[in-house]
């Protein structure tokens, strides 16, 4: 599903965030990719998501070639791909509905299958009581649970989250995590980034583990 091979990428003033990464996720995986700060987590994932183009190596998402596709075709990548922020990224003066329907408005569904499928997104996250509130007016996980839905609308193949349980307390992470494990029970491939090691040995998944722009274990599966 997810496969890079010699990945290296460096940024101006001599950084180099990554090098020589080889990693390999099956589709319905659900791995970690941890290490310390500054290890090159978030480089990672910007380079799955292309939001950033890798200086050397491959990587291959669900059949496409990310390193090498044109801008024009993004969009049909991301189709693929749900993605949750630890900043959540909620629009504030959307409602609750509005911020996960919007996500299929962009795609051009008509209003009232948006508002149906976001719905059931938020039913899904158990925010079917919160559909009409304002993001600030919601707690932190419940922020995470709309993002979260949000990420999950447009049905994904593949969930890509970034220190996504970073901003709540341990109570709240647990929640979400329980939350991440159902949607990969489901079948959707999961890949989170976290600097939480207990959160890692809870959950029990593989872990990828960076360690200044290298991998150091876990980078296929066993
Ligand atoms: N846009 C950028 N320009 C220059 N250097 C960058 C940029 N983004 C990241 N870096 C550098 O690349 C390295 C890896 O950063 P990255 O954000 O991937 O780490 P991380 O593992 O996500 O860390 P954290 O746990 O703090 O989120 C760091 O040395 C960082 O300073
Ligand atoms: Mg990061």
């Amino acid at each position: 599903m997810i496969e890079t091979q010699g990945v290296a990428k460096r940024y101006p003033h001599g950084v180099t965030a990554l090098r020589g990464v080889d990693i390999e996720v099956s589709k319905g995986e659900f791995v970690f990719v941890t290490g310390p700060s500054g290890a090159g987590k978030t480089t990672l994932l910007r380079l799955l998501l292309r939001q950033e183009l890798p200086d050397e190596g491959h990587i291959r998402i669900g059949g496409w070639d990310v390193g090498a596709l044109p801008r024009s075709r993004v969009p049909e990548l991301r189709r693929i791909l749900g993605v949750v922020f630890q900043d959540f990224k909620l629009i504030r003066r959307k409602s609750a509905l509005e911020n996960v329907a919007y996500v299929l408005n962009v795609a051009g569904l008509p209003p009232a299958e948006q508002r149906r499928r976001a719905y059931e997104a938020l039913r899904g996250v158990g925010l079917q009581h919160r559909l009409s509130t304002l993001p600030d007016a919601l707690s932190g996980g419940e922020q995470q649970r709309v993002a979260i839905a949000r990420a999950l609308v447009s049905e994904p193949e593949i969930l890509l989250a970034d220190e996504p349980t970073g901003n709540l307390d341990p109570d709240l992470s647990v929640e979400i995590m329980r939350l991440f494990r159902e949607i990969n029970a489901r079948g959707t491939t999961v890949v989170v980034a976290t600097h939480d090691r207990d959160m890692i040995r809870r959950m029990q998944r593989r872990a990828i583990v960076l360690e200044r722009g290298r991998v150091v274990t876990g980078g296929r599966p066993s």
